[in-house]
């Protein structure tokens, strides 16, 4: 699959190794163009481009980069995207130490992911916002094996979120289905399943025993 990646630090450095070794052909895009990527580049085989290039004809687009910078991403983003692009958000609201306040977020209940989706203007598939970077390169487990870990998936778009679902699974995790792009505060920063490192029933879990209330450490 034709795979865009925007951010390359530590999620999207990540994703692009493993997606590479995949087979997967991947184009990744950070702030400062694709000059700054040819490490990265030569590592993988992953084709270091700008933004604007990076979701051009792809099937699936990663947003990896800090909540406080998607607001400068360019407009039409995902115009020359393949039909039916599935949009990856990673994203995570970090007010007090990176972020800023954002009032739609805090003062008008949207959550993080339908904060990201407004600003690009197509709908998002969360996915990884809780996973640790490292555990993507070394927690990987084939299907069935018991230890293997679950990752949440929320979306509206259905057969953008089954696209995902199935990309993770190659991956090496298995996926529970989180429900929709409002349902995502349940996985959202300080909830039980953010940062857990369970298999599918320990993460419906933690899930269900979410609550809506933002804690003070993630209020601006
Ligand atoms: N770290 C984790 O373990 C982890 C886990 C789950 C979710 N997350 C979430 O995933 C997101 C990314 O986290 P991260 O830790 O991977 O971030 P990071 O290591 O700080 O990397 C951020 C990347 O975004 C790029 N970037 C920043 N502004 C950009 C812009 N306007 N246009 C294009 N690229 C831009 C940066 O490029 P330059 O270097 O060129 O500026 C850099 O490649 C965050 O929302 C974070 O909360 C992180």
């Amino acid at each position: 699959m034709q795979i865009g990646i925007i951010g390359a630090g530590n999620i999207g450095g990540n994703l692009t190794r493993r997606l590479t070794a995949l087979g997967h052909d991947v184009s990744v895009a950070n702030s400062r163009g694709p000059h700054t990527l040819t490490a990265l580049a030569e590592e993988t085989g992953a084709t270091p481009v700008t933004v604007e290039e990076a979701p051009r004809g792809a099937e699936i687009v990663v947003i990896t980069i800090p909540l406080k910078a998607v607001p400068d991403l360019p407009s039409g983003l995902l115009d020359e995207a393949a039909d039916g692009v599935a949009v990856i958000d990673t994203g995570n609201y970090y007010p007090r130490e990176r972020d800023g306040r954002i009032a739609a977020i805090e003062d008008d209940g949207l959550t993080e992911s339908r904060w990201t989706e407004r600003q690009i203007g197509h709908p998002v598939v969360k996915a990884f916002n809780g996973t640790y970077a490292q555990d993507i390169l070394e927690r990987p487990l084939p299907a069935g094996d018991p230890d293997r870990m679950a990752l949440p998936v929320a979306g509206d778009d259905e057969p953008a979120k089954r696209k995902v679902r199935d990309l993770i699974d190659a991956l090496g995790f298995d996926t529970v289905d989180a429900g929709g792009i409002d349902d995502s505060w349940r996985q959202q920063p300080d909830t039980p399943v953010y940062g857990l490192r369970g298999g599918t029933e320990a993460v419906t879990k933690a899930l269900s025993a979410a609550s809506p209330e933002r804690t003070p450490g993630f209020s601006g």
